[in-house]
């Protein structure tokens, strides 16, 4: 390249999902996922069998994103890599790939939190769009497979956790619902859809009532746990007869229990800024419901387009480039970190 753009392959290898991105500055150059289908007759990833998924992935998936990119390996400024949160053995295949190709290209590499990621994809650009993104402070609701939280981000390198799940993460919930109700894996996407057919005031589930910003998903999982079975015992057609309404009822329950806090979060920060962020963030009644919310509470609201919610390397990316500015570069010895607070 011969301007003073910064030209970044993201690389993310986190749980089942293998992508690759090339962004230049924030503008997104393309962005390649390669989805793990092995698991879903599982109905959960199986963390053996997603580390080879990745290494089978890995090199047609970077082939790919410098393809689309239309980019050399040789072009590209830095290497940024999920260093974690996440599986081990998948996290592994990213980041020795990414040791590999920066050793050999004499290039920078950058690590990048997975959850730093799923927060800043609200600042990827995309050539043609309109490219709306908050200004500092500003407050996340993170909802992911593995976390539940409320981040105030002060700017792109300071983020203040203000509340957080004390068990379950609520893109568990989605999937342990749709594990209950003999559907498939991931859970989120499937109850989403049966979700647009059904009733959500046909059913109440008990919220739970934990003390300020942190939330609790366990004990509504078990509510519908007790709810099927005493039904169950009723009608043994009952899931059969009432999937929509179920999953319609049990998802507007997840939802209050996140909108609650984050009103609350509103409340007592004075922010009006609202990004969401990660997997659950895909779910088209918690995007209708922020939106809804937004507009009676004068909120200005940052929903990340569909392609930016689940795991995706082009959030890797864009981290990896604020961070590669401040010349914060990651040594070879730094190892995979499978849980860190944020
Ligand atoms: O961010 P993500 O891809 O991976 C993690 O970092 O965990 O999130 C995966 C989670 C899964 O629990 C999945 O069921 C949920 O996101 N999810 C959804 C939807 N799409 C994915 N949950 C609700 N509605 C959706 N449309
Ligand atoms: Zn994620």
């Amino acid at each position: 390249m011969t301007d003073n753009s910064n030209l970044i392959l993201g690389i993310e290898s986190s749980c089942d999902d293998t992508s690759a991105a090339v962004i230049k500055d924030e503008y997104l150059l393309s962005s390649v996922i390669a989805s793990q289908k092995v698991h879903e007759k599982y109905g959960g990833v199986i963390p053996e069998l997603a580390s080879r998924a990745h290494q089978t992935n890995i090199v047609p998936v970077v082939s790919q994103a410098l393809k689309e990119a239309n980019v050399t390996i040789d072009d590209i400024d830095a290497i940024a890599y999920t260093r974690g949160p996440g599986l081990l053995g998948s996290l592994l295949v990213g980041t020795s790939f990414a040791k590999g190709l920066s050793i050999s290209l004499d290039k920078p590499l950058v690590e990048v939190n997975h959850l730093q990621g799923h927060i800043l994809s609200c600042f990827i650009k995309e050539e043609g769009k309109e490219n709306k993104s908050p200004h500092f402070p500003y407050l996340t609701l993170l909802v992911s497979g593995g976390h539940t939280q409320i981040v105030k981000i002060n700017d792109f390198y300071n983020f203040e956790i203000l509340g957080q799940t004390i068990d379950d993460a609520v893109g568990e919930a989605f999937d342990k619902c749709s594990k209950m109700l003999g559907l498939g894996y991931p859970g989120g996407p499937i109850i989403d859809k049966l979700a647009k057919e059904g009733d959500s005031n046909k059913f109440k589930f008990n919220l739970p009532n934990i003390k300020d910003l942190d939330y609790s998903f366990s004990g509504i999982k078990t509510s519908l746990l007790y709810f099927l079975r005493d039904r169950l015992a009723e009608n043994e057609n009952f899931i059969e007869e009432n999937k929509n309404d179920i999953c319609a009822s049990f998802q507007k329950a997840l939802i209050d229990i996140l909108m609650k806090k984050l009103i609350l979060a509103t409340k007592l920060t004075g922010i009006n800024q609202i990004a969401v962020g990660g997997g659950v963030s895909a779910n088209s009644a918690l995007r209708e419901r922020i939106e809804e919310e937004g507009r009676k509470r004068r909120w200005i609201t940052f929903l990340p387009e569909f392609k930016f919610t689940t795991d995706n390397a082009a959030m890797i990316a864009i981290s990896g480039l604020y961070k590669f500015r401040r010349g914060e570069y990651s040594t070879l010895d730094k190892s995979p970190i499978t849980r860190m607070s944020r």
